[in-house]
């Protein structure tokens, strides 16, 4: 058996590539034959942390090792409540993602039988029963069997979980077991790698398992085998990663939010890929529902949260426009508990770039039973709700690892009109050239999107810096502006930490003008003037109310635009498109804006306070 210190690094290396999706305390722990018990570090902060105190206290070479970045749902973050989690005897090292619901009751039982408990988390619970479990089997057979543990764990489990294990008796294994929780395996040669995202192994293996809902996998070397919890053998869906290791790195970005950004051309480009046919005509096979199934439709509901969910608001205007369907947008942790009216003619579009997120997880499982159709617009292979779905339509931005949403954006509202034209394409709602007019509007965006970013680049910048001590700003917009108004102002928020709020431009006077004051900034997205646009108008009247009242007014317009010229402090241009397509240019410079403000205030634009990438818990 050998042991090195490549399981180590290979782990740390992993936990910087998933250190987006929670970065409040990290830890690792390692078995290696000969061992009496696991060794293990944990640090509350960053990952970096950790890797000091490892530079100064390293572990021994192991032939296994488990690691952890941790968001925290039960008990602050601290070294003691740092993952992993060891058992009583200190044999058994576990780390575990989700909650535990029955914690409390496992907890006060064990506690009962003389365990001993150091932290606030229910993972501890799962790893001192863990350890209870593994010393019985040993007891009865005579002999270690950490994947029979994990699975008769599993069984004793409620809530959610991804849980790993090692156990020093059984060195050269790692096992694990899922409910709810992301987990993929990498299949190397002569070497496995489990994680809750690809993007921690991909530099090593691009081919994996989806591992299925409660599943639990053993990896040993190169063999893996998956089993259900009564140890019934399962397959395992396999897949390919269809990008490169390169595409997780910054290659010279000062951030990813700022590399991510500047990928926004090619996030929409590689969205339209092959989805024509020679003739023009969209083609999406991949969706496996069939055409009759897709003519019954007679209304979209999209579920899905934050920045999912205003890339649907911007589809609603699209796809009731071309389709002549009513489309509603619902967040997802609102939608199940409301009693939604759907109908097995009603088609469920779950938008999520990660595909992890529970509360649209927990949406289409209720569409699903309510015999409504589930189609999932998803960036991520391999994960939950793509799989939980009647048909998934990939958005190909390629990872996103800012914590801040922005290429994925505009590659979820590219797929939604993408979507939406099929449909029309589909019920005849639309003339063919008619729509071929509108994919070409389509298939030109990236060069206008990049239009935006050579050009807005530098007045987005000197504006950013020059209002980086306002506290508040408001965001405007009407039709499909106003969700990018909201857009615009979500993305401020969560990484300049500034106190934002969006508005439809004609709510103004409703209320929300009040809030106008001297030097107040207000960012107004303005429809184009062109073709008799009336909404052009009644935006510059906005713009001009504000103003009188004392607003910093920061217009996103369509090049030349006069009136704006003539009232806004600030523009930030656009070049001419149809109207549908003008979100997919107008959040651009908003993203730059919020990126901007944020590295001004000199704060992490890739790892916000308190905030994760994907939203794994209700
Ligand atoms: O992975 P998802 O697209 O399902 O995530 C949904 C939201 O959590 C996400 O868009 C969030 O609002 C972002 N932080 C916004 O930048």
């Amino acid at each position: 058996m050998t042991v090195s210190t490549k399981p180590l690094d290979v782990c740390l290396q992993g936990l910087g590539r998933l250190e987006y999706r929670g970065y409040d305390s990290a830890g690792v722990a390692c078995a290696a034959p000969g061992m009496d018990h696991v060794v293990w570090c944990k640090k509350a902060g960053r990952l970096s942390v950790l890797e000091n105190e490892l530079a100064k206290h390293p572990l021994p070479p192991a032939q296994t090792c488990i690691g952890h970045t941790r968001w925290a749902t039960n008990g602050e973050p601290s070294d003691i409540n740092a993952h992993p989690h060891i058992s009583q005897d200190g044999k058994i090292a576990l780390i575990h993602n989700g909650i535990i619901e029955n914690a409390n009751q496992l907890k006060f039982n064990l506690q009962s039988e003389g365990y001993n408990f150091v932290s606030q988390t229910d993972s501890e619970v799962a790893a001192k029963l863990l350890g209870k479990i593994a010393n019985r089997i040993i007891e009865d057979t005579g002999k270690p069997d950490l994947f029979a543990a994990v699975r008769r764990l599993g069984k004793m489990l409620s809530g959610t979980f991804a849980i790993l294990a090692i156990d020093v008796r059984q060195p050269d294994v790692v096992c694990a077991i899922r409910r709810d929780e992301p987990l993929v395996v990498g299949l190397g040669e002569d070497e496995s790698f489990l994680a809750s995202d690809v993007t921690a192994f991909v530099a090593y293996t691009k081919n994996a398992l989806e591992i299925g809902q409660d599943n639990a996998v053993m990896i040993r070397g190169g063999r893996v085998e998956a089993t259900d919890f009564d140890g019934n053998p399962v397959e395992a869906r396999r897949f390919t990663v269809d990008w490169d290791a390169s595409a997780v790195e910054k290659g010279g970005w000062d951030s990813f939010m700022d590399k991510e950004i500047h990928e926004d051309p090619a996030s929409v480009r590689e969205t339209l890929m092959g989805r024509f046919d020679l003739d023009g005509n969209i083609v999406l096979d991949e969706l496996h529902i069939d055409e009759s199934t897709l003519k019954n439709i007679d209304k979209i509901t999209v579920v899905a949260c934050g920045t999912a969910s205003y890339a649907g608001f911007i589809a609603k205007y699209a796809i009731e426009h071309w389709v002549h369907i009513p489309v509603e947008v619902a967040l997802a942790h609102e939608f199940r508990y409301r009693d939604p009216v759907l109908t097995p003619r009603t088609l469920v579009v779950a938008i999520s770039q990660s595909g992890e997120t529970m509360d649209t997880l927990m949406a289409i499982r209720h569409a699903r039973e309510q015999d409504s159709k589930v189609l999932a617009i998803c960036n991520t292979q391999g994960s939950s709700i793509p799989r939980e779905s009647d048909a998934v339509l990939y958005t190909h931005a390629g990872p996103e690892i800012a914590v801040a949403s922005t290429k994925a954006f505009v590659a979820q509202i590219t797929a939604c009109y993408l979507l939406g034209l099929y449909l029309a394409q589909v019920k005849g709602a639309m003339y063919r050239d008619e729509i071929h007019g509108v994919v070409q509007g389509l298939r030109a965006m990236p060069g206008k999107i990049q239009w935006v970013l050579e050009h807005d680049a530098d007045v987005v910048k000197s504006t950013a810096i020059a209002l980086v001590s306002r506290p508040a700003f408001l965001f405007l917009g009407r039709h499909v502006g106003y969700p990018v108004a909201l857009e615009g102002a979500l993305k401020l928020k969560e990484i300049a930490y500034a106190f934002t709020q969006g508005f439809a431009a004609g709510e103004l006077k409703h209320g929300p003008i009040a809030l106008v004051e001297e030097g107040v900034p207000v960012v107004v997205i303005v429809p184009s003037a062109r073709q008799g646009n009336v909404l052009h108008d009644k935006v510059v009247s906005n713009i001009e109310e504000v103003k009188a009242r004392g607003a910093y007014t920061i217009a996103v317009a369509e090049e030349g635009d006069p009136d704006v010229e003539r009232y806004a402090d600030v523009i930030f241009w656009r070049p001419q498109c149809p109207t549908l397509m003008s979100p997919l240019v107008d959040v651009v410079p908003l993203q730059l804006f919020a990126m901007d403000m944020a590295n001004a205030k000199k704060l992490d634009v890739d790892k916000p306070r308190n905030l994760a990438k994907s939203v794994t818990v209700e």
